[in-house]
């Protein structure tokens, strides 16, 4: 069996325990393309000819465009980022995180934000309303620097071709430039009923009307012949806006937080729409 491949930053609903259940109901194409790419567990172990990858978040698609382009120069400043005697402060964390937000140097953002996964708390990614990036400091005892993943991402980015953007911008992206796509779709998971820290964060800012749109513009792109994967939970809500596509649900059990507590078994379902 393949070994796994490690993101090499923290994320939110990553996808790396699930990788297996993906490829198989995903259709074989040359490309695939993932609208919602968040640290790439998916395009990480999988293999294909090319790569479309894609994600709403700016900074995210800065680091891996920075990364791919000259992954020896990042690791440089990002090692010594690291090992600075004082970056596992908060008053060093802190003052970088003041140099952050009104930063417009791409190199600089990339380099800082990497530093924030590993040395912020729960390697959240969250900002305020004026788009400050605002997690405070993690308190982690010895944060690690994931060099062996940052070159196996910048090998495979060669593959790649990387946008940013709203995930309707990607779909209008394959429209525009016809390729043999299949299109794995990792939004923002959709409400559970229940209450719960998890889905709290999740929220992510995706509505449910967001939801139903990716549902409808997966529709239409299955027509035109392009095979979308979406994974989400399994509620009636899902269940009825994925109505029409081949529905297989499953049980797993996921953790975003640090402690047992925050640890909660769901369903989860893959909608395929070909
Ligand atoms: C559940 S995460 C993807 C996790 C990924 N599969 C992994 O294994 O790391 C969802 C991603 O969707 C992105 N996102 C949120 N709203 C979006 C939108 N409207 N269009 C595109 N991406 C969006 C977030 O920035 C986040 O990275």
């Amino acid at each position: 069996m393949k070994t796994k491949q490690r993101a090499f930053l923290k994320w939110a609903g990553g996808k790396y325990r699930l990788t297996e259940d993906i490829f198989q109901q995903l259709p074989q194409r040359r490309c695939l393309v993932e609208p919602f790419v968040g640290a790439g567990s998916v395009f990480l172990n999988s293999d294909f000819e090319r790569y479309i990858l894609a994600d709403i978040n700016p900074d995210l698609i800065n680091l891996f465009t920075i990364i791919k382009a000259d992954v020896e120069r990042y690791i440089a400043h990002a090692k010594a980022l690291f090992t600075h005697p004082k970056a596992n402060t908060p008053d060093f964390y802190y003052k970088k995180r003041a140099e952050f937000n009104p930063s417009r140097d791409p190199f600089q953002r990339a380099v800082l934000f990497l530093y924030f996964n590993r040395f912020g708390f729960n390697g959240l990614c969250r900002y305020n309303q004026k788009h400050e990036f605002n997690v405070p400091f993690g308190r982690y005892k010895q944060p690690y620097f994931p060099e062996k993943e940052l070159c196996f991402f910048a090998e495979k980015a060669q593959k790649a071709t990387f946008l940013c953007g709203d995930f309707e911008q990607t779909f209008a992206y394959l429209q525009a430039n016809p390729d043999d796509y299949a299109v794995y779709c990792d939004p923002p998971y959709a409400p559970l009923v229940q209450e719960s820290n998890f889905t709290h964060y999740a929220g992510g800012g995706f509505s449910l009307q967001q939801q139903e749109k990716l549902a409808l513009s997966a529709k239409a792109l299955a027509k035109a012949d392009i095979p979308v994967l979406i994974s989400n939970h399994d509620t009636l809500f899902t269940r009825q806006i994925y109505r029409g596509a081949t529905i297989k649900s499953f049980q797993v059990q996921r953790h975003i937080g640090q402690t047992a507590r925050s640890r909660i078994k769901v369903n989860e379902l893959f909608a395929l729409f070909s």
